[in-house]
């Protein structure tokens, strides 16, 4: 019996190769652990944008309305840059997100041991990181109208509106809240109020939600650009953190470089439950195409594989093989396996992008 379906959207650059490390991972559990997924491929970005004529056709943001998780690679591409702004690449990911209404974006921060010493931060500020970012994904500046550039010649000029509604920072607050429960009970909501109304409503209300409905979690406030500075200086003190669009953009990658590499962080995008309970989701890693290594079997895998691991928590309340498939990637970087991105030691040779994933299968094959 299927456990449930998955649409696997590969995307651009180093996508499709980290994804194929994931498709052989999720063969694994249909093999090995009996855990057969319905899976589909279709296309996203620039591929689609190739074949389509736009970023992300009607039939596919049907299906990712259907499945219980989509799988996303990453999307862009220097060649895009000079389509019109509704045809670039991103477009898709950012129609996928609203569409399906995926408000909460879920980016851990975990530091491996074995990582410890690559991090550019000194090991004894980064052993045991554990943080969890949680990123308002539908509303915010990038999506609030107006929006545009107007104007003629020297007098044109951009608009973006950062907008929040009420209801938005609450169910967000609430997902961080509930998060913070099963952690260590403790989340941290950054805005800047001191300069944005719209900062000033996000604390309000999360306080709110948090006095009426969480009592039981410890909640602190802090303007977002002194929250960036805290993550550099001492990135353990967080447990959830709980922000806006554009703030959790620029702090979850901040947070991703707290570990080593971005090739290291996933995430997973969630919204309402879906009729059959799961909420309806979408998996990536943080990173983008990365068009500088892209068709050289270097990029890391492992953001994307431990996107997967999410996707086997979140959707599919799969949380043992999700530990199962963690550990192995755990124990491969602590044998020294290292991809490029990962590099610091003099000596150590890289592994490719297909080797990464030949060693994650053999971790697999040794838990059973
Ligand atoms: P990027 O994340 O693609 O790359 C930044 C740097 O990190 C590069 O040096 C890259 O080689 C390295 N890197 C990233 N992932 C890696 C991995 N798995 N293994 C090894 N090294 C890795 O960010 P960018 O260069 O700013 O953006 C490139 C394109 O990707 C742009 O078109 C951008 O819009 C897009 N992008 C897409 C997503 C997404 O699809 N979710 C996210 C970020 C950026
Ligand atoms: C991310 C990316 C995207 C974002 C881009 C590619 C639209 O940077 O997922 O972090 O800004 O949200
Ligand atoms: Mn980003």
């Amino acid at each position: 019996m299927s456990v449930g379906s998955i649409l696997i959207l590969p995307g651009d650059g180093i996508g499709p190769e980290v994804m194929a490390q994931v498709r052989r991972i999720i063969d694994w559990y249909g093999e090995k652990r009996g855990l057969d997924f319905d899976v589909s491929e279709d296309l996203v970005g620039g591929a689609a944008y190739d074949k389509y004529g736009v970023p992300l056709a009607d039939e596919t943001m049907d299906k990712a309305q259907q499945v219980d998780a989509v799988l996303l690679g990453a999307v862009g591409g220097p060649q895009y840059d000079v389509l019109d702004f509704s045809l670039k690449p991103e477009r898709g990911l950012l129609r996928l997100r609203k569409e399906m209404d995926l408000y909460s974006n879920l980016r851990p921060a975990q530091c491996f041991d074995a990582l410890a010493d690559f991090s550019s931060l000194k090991p004894e500020i980064i052993s045991g990181l554990d943080i969890m970012i949680v990123r308002e994904l539908t509303g915010g500046v990038y999506f609030g109208e107006p929006r545009g550039i107007f104007g003629e010649g020297d007098a044109r000029y951009g608009i973006n509106t950062q907008r929040y509604t009420v209801p938005e920072i609450e169910r967000v607050a609430r997902s961080a809240f509930e998060l913070a429960r099963k952690r260590d009970g403790r989340v941290c909501s950054m805005e800047k109020g001191n300069v944005m109304e719209s900062g000033l409503l996000w604390r309000e209300i999360v306080q709110k939600v948090h006095d009426e409905e969480y009592p039981d979690v410890e909640l602190s406030h802090m303007y977002a650009d002194a929250g960036g500075m805290q993550l550099v200086r001492a990135p353990k003190q967080f447990d959830v953190i709980v922000t806006d669009n554009l703030f959790g953009d620029l702090l979850s990658d901040v947070a991703a470089m707290l570990t080593g590499s971005l090739g290291m962080l996933p995430s997973a995008s969630l919204g309402a439950p879906m009729e059959n309970g799961r909420p309806k989701a979408m998996y990536e890693p943080v990173h983008g195409s990365a068009p500088d290594i892209a068709g050289q079997g270097k990029a890391n895998p492992i953001a994307c594989i431990l996107s997967f691991s999410m996707a086997l928590r979140y959707s599919f309340d799969l949380g043992t093989e999700a530990d199962r498939l963690d550990a192995a990637i755990e124990k491969v970087l602590a044998d020294g396996l290292r991809t490029a991105d990962l590099l610091g030691q003099d000596g150590v040779q890289p592994v490719s992008t297909a080797e990464m994933g030949d060693a994650i299968l053999a971790a697999l094959d040794a838990s059973l």
